[in-house]
């Protein structure tokens, strides 16, 4: 039974105990990219911060004056965000050309990306896609908007892969970084997940040092807060939740700790797991 305030000693408790469990282990196995992919999929279904993402990321692609538009989306993922916001933008911009690039490391996300894009069937967008990393993906051009919706986390230098998405961007063009904070839900991470080629996952903290260190000014940044309903997930779900594949003790584990830190939905009741996302902007001066 979720406590229905989130309680810091509970939820304390609970990572020490799974700190403990993992003492002088060796690390848990990390998602197989299709398991990874499948798992997102299902974690987002039981989350609002998909809609959040999409409706403040499509304000801010609309906002170009004149003249073609060229987006890139590095971590596209399946598509299931861009394609919409592609669409979105085609209809708030009629009559202008429309350059919509991903780039995602998994084919089975950049085919999914392609084919979610081409179905659009929008005469004034073009797509293209590369499966890659973004440290090795040939893009040619400048963009207007270029954005990493929950994706760096995964490269393998913050402040190497800022610069590089800044010397993408048009003069006027913003670079946007939707990253979670190392909250409540992403002490799990911490705790549980297997480097990724070689170091820990880099979170809001990580991301907003970067920046500064970059000498990357940012705009003010602004904090989607979205709830997660984690309640009888499955153990996909649960197992993308913390980025490894659990055993079933620490599954029990992960669960009373989610318990612990869940807090009563305003509306529904339901307990849901605080899931917000930092959103950091920077503009190439003109
Ligand atoms: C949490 S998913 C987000 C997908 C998509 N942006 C969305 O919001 O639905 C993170 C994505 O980043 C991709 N990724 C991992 N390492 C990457 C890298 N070095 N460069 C680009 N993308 C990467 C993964 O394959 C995955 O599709």
């Amino acid at each position: 039974m979720p406590n229905l305030s989130p309680s810091i000693s509970s939820q304390q408790a609970v990572l020490d105990q799974l700190r403990a469990a993992r003492f002088g282990e060796t690390l848990l196995p990390d998602l197989a990219p299709d398991a990874y992919a499948r798992g997102h999929a299902a974690f987002e279904a039981r989350s609002d911060q998909r809609s959040l993402i999409g409706d403040h990321l499509a304000a801010r692609l609309a906002n170009r004056d004149t003249g073609p538009v060229a987006v890139l989306s590095v971590g596209c993922g399946d598509g299931s965000l861009d394609a919409p916001l592609a669409a979105a933008l085609v209809d708030v911009l009629p009559a202008r050309p429309i350059r919509y690039v991903g780039i995602d490391p998994f084919i089975g996300s950049t085919t999914a990306f392609a084919t979610a894009l081409a179905d659009l069937g929008r005469p004034g967008l073009s797509a293209e896609v590369h499966t890659t990393s973004f440290a090795d993906a040939p893009v040619s051009g400048l963009f207007d908007v270029l954005t990493f919706v929950h994706s760096m986390y995964y490269v393998p230098e913050v402040g190497s892969a800022l610069r590089a998405a800044h010397a993408l961007l048009k003069p006027g063009g913003e670079l946007l970084v939707l990253s979670a904070p190392r909250g409540a839900l992403n002490q799990l991470v911490d705790v549980l997940a297997p480097p990724v080629e070689g170091h820990q996952q880099w979170f809001s903290e990580e991301i907003a040092a970067a920046f500064a260190d970059a000498g990357l000014q940012t705009e003010e940044t602004v904090t989607l807060d979205a709830l997660l309903d984690l309640e009888a997930a499955s153990d996909e779900v649960l197992d993308f939740t913390v980025q490894a594949r659990l055993t079933p003790a620490l599954r029990s584990l992960v669960r009373d700790y989610l318990d612990a830190v869940s807090v009563l939905h305003p509306t529904s009741g339901v307990p849901h797991v605080p899931h917000p996302v930092d959103v950091y902007r920077v503009r190439r001066a003109v």
